[in-house]
């Protein structure tokens, strides 16, 4: 059967990876988390002081950039692959709090975002993907042949991060999550380049009141139908 490529875009937390990962082992597909490169390089320059609260050194780190290399190894125990910077798994460090209140500041530099579109363009190359992120349908494969933008309340979304960073063992409120949630989308989808925005072809699932069987049913018959016509 054809292979085709399936971009998953949304606000943060809309569960985008969760059904990209299943879309993928079903399929046989790569799966490609474009966000969790962003959020290595922001723990890379977390590490080498060019971002806390009081300053971005954007020059400081555009200076060092070659120095990241960011690379994904499948781990079969889990059935996705993990995200490696300069060679340590950093799968557990990029999901912190931390990470999540300085990635969108990040993420919104030109040179930083041409760098990892760049890579995500080639692992893309072959099709047989699923990629998640924000500007996939938009940016990275514009002519991916299913397009989907998530959308759910920022409530139920912030709890679902919450419970997540709870089971993960991070110390953090219910409040500081939401505030995170919030201030990413609008930088986000205010940012210059590449901002976050539906693709005009893109298909609008709104998980407010899915649960995860509901919502994967629910995009595995969009995907068929593609497939059928592929
Ligand atoms: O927390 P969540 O899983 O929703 O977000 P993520 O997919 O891990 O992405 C973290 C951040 O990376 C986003 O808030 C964006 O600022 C940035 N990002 C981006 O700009 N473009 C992408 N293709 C993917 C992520």
């Amino acid at each position: 059967m054809k292979k085709i490529t399936i971009a998953i875009d949304g606000y943060s937390s809309t569960g985008k990876s969760t059904v990209a990962k299943q879309l993928a082992k079903h399929l046989g597909y790569i799966y490609v988390d474009s966000g969790a490169m962003y959020r290595a390089v922001t723990y890379f320059a977390m590490q080498h002081g060019c971002i806390d609260h009081n300053q971005f050194d954007k020059a400081a780190l555009l200076s060092i950039l070659d120095d990241v290399a960011i690379s994904f190894k499948f781990n079969p125990a889990l059935g996705y692959a993990e995200v490696y910077l300069n060679g340590e798994n950093v799968e557990k460090a990029i999901r912190t709090l931390a990470v999540s209140e300085f990635v969108s500041q990040i993420a919104a530099v030109p040179e930083i975002r041409a760098q990892l579109v760049k890579i995500q363009k080639e692992m893309g190359g072959n099709k047989g993907v699923v990629m998640d992120g924000r500007d996939i349908g938009t940016v990275v494969f514009p002519n991916a042949e299913l397009k989907l933008f998530m959308t759910a309340s920022p409530e139920i979304r912030a709890e679902r991060r919450y419970n997540e960073l709870l089971q993960r063992g991070e110390d953090v409120s219910f409040e500081a999550v939401l505030r995170n949630v919030k201030d990413r989308d609008f930088i986000d989808s205010n940012r210059k380049d590449s901002p976050l925005i539906k693709a005009s072809d893109a298909i609008e699932i709104d998980n407010t009141d899915m649960d995860l069987k509901e919502q994967y049913d629910v995009i595995l018959n969009l995907v068929n139908q593609v497939l059928n016509k592929a």
